[in-house]
């Protein structure tokens, strides 16, 4: 059978959520995908992003990532989206990206597809869960399919969030707990996949 096809889509200032998708990136493909890792492109002013060297600097070093665009979602069979929380919700550039859709789901391009999605914010309790579940409701309308990670794997206990792998910034760049999360995520995003493409080519 075909192989999976993941696009891994994400923003990130800092680089937490870009950590996130790496190990997403990297489970997926150890779980047999074909994976396009993808920044959105960035739409904050260049001077806000030089105000923060942590911001520059990671903007610098994620130059060569190649940006998202609509034929990554049309190529993908499933795909991981990975945001920072904004006050609770998931940031303006991966929404500016969303926001770009419309022509795809008005063709019915983005239904049937498997989505799943990673976060970080700065505290335990700033909204972590409440970022994944917005960015949910554009998987409502988009008719897809979402793959949490629940609690399907030990990893789960520990990083304890059922709703998408999530990382507190204020600690650091993600560390081990998070990545397996994220690549668990990513395998089992995969396996569902597999599943449903098997499936439909029956
Ligand atoms: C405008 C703005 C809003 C934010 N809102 C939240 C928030 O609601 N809760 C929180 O804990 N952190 C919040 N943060 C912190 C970011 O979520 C955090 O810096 C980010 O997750 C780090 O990820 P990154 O390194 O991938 O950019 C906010 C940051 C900015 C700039």
């Amino acid at each position: 059978m075909e192989p999976v096809n993941v696009a891994v889509i994400y923003y990130s200032s800092t680089g937490s959520v870009h950590a996130l998708a790496q190990a997403a990136a990297e489970g997926a493909e150890k779980a047999g995908a074909r994976v396009r890792l993808r920044k959105v492109a960035e739409t904050a002013p260049p001077e806000a992003i030089a105000a923060n060297p942590a911001w520059g600097r990671h903007a610098q070093d994620t130059a060569d990532v190649a940006e998202a665009g609509h034929d990554d979602l049309i190529w993908a069979d499933a795909v991981l989206f990975g945001t920072p929380a904004r006050f609770g919700n998931p940031s303006s550039q991966l929404r500016a990206f969303i926001d770009t859709t419309g022509p795809l789901w008005f063709a019915g391009k983005l239904t049937d597809k498997v989505y799943s999605a990673f976060t970080a914010s700065n505290t335990a309790h700033g909204g972590q869960e409440s970022t994944l579940l917005a960015l949910a409701n554009t998987f409502y309308h988009w008719g897809g399919i979402i793959v949490p990670p629940g609690y399907t794997d030990p990893i789960q206990f520990q990083s304890g969030n059922p709703y998408g792998t999530s990382h507190v910034a204020a600690d650091g760049l993600p560390g081990d707990v998070a990545l397996q999360a994220a690549r668990h995520q990513a395998r089992r995003t995969v396996d569902t996949t597999a599943l449903l493409k098997a499936g439909r080519a029956a």
